[in-house]
């Protein structure tokens, strides 16, 4: 295991019973505010993902949009935002899913992503996948390749992973 790691999940606070009583609420605030830390966890997804021949990062709102930028830029790919709904003002298509309480869906901009693409899907989290299945079903939707989601925790007692039907998922920390 790469020595950066455990400098990285120090910087993770977990806050009991936020937003809801039993929730570990795992925050990465506090990793954003060690520039060491947060410039480790942006390396570690590019020193994976360099030269793998990826065309698009598609970050997941909102917390995806805070690790994915980075890596596009540093790996040569486009950015695709995958939001939450109304936010994108041109013609968009959309993937419900379910969560704990209630339903949400992503949505993604008609033509920012093609056939053929390369998307590697980056969220700050996985916990029950719901968020990132949706996320690879828009984009296989349009015909694009997922090659792997990243993360940069994962909750494995929620068995998110499998979810994600075999596809390849990376995360830094694991948190129990
Ligand atoms: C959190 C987290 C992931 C998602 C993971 O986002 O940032 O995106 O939940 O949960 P899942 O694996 O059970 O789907 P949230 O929907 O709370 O919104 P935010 O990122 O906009 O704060
Ligand atoms: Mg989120």
């Amino acid at each position: 295991k790469d020595p950066r790691i455990h400098g990285i999940q120090t910087k993770i606070r977990v806050v009991p019973d936020f937003p809801k009583q039993g929730i570990m609420f795992q925050d990465i605030t506090t990793l954003l505010l060690d520039p060491k830390a947060f410039k480790d966890t942006i390396d570690l997804f590019v020193e994976r993902y360099k030269g793998k021949n990826i065309s698009v990062v598609a970050g997941i709102e909102a917390r995806g949009f805070i690790f994915g930028p980075p890596i596009a830029l540093a790996i040569g790919a486009k950015f695709v935002p995958l939001r939450k709904p109304k936010k994108l003002p041109g013609k968009v298509i959309s993937e419900e899913y379910i969560l704990e309480y209630g339903r949400d869906c992503l949505e993604m901009h008609v033509g920012a992503v093609e056939t053929g693409d390369h998307v590697l899907v980056v969220d700050d989290l996985i916990a029950t996948g719901g968020t990132l299945c949706a996320a690879m079903n828009l984009l296989e939707r349009v015909g694009a390749q997922v090659v792997e989601c990243a993360c940069v925790i994962e909750l494995p007692d929620l068995k998110g992973r499998e979810r994600l039907n075999d596809k390849p998922l990376y995360v830094l920390v694991e948190s129990h």
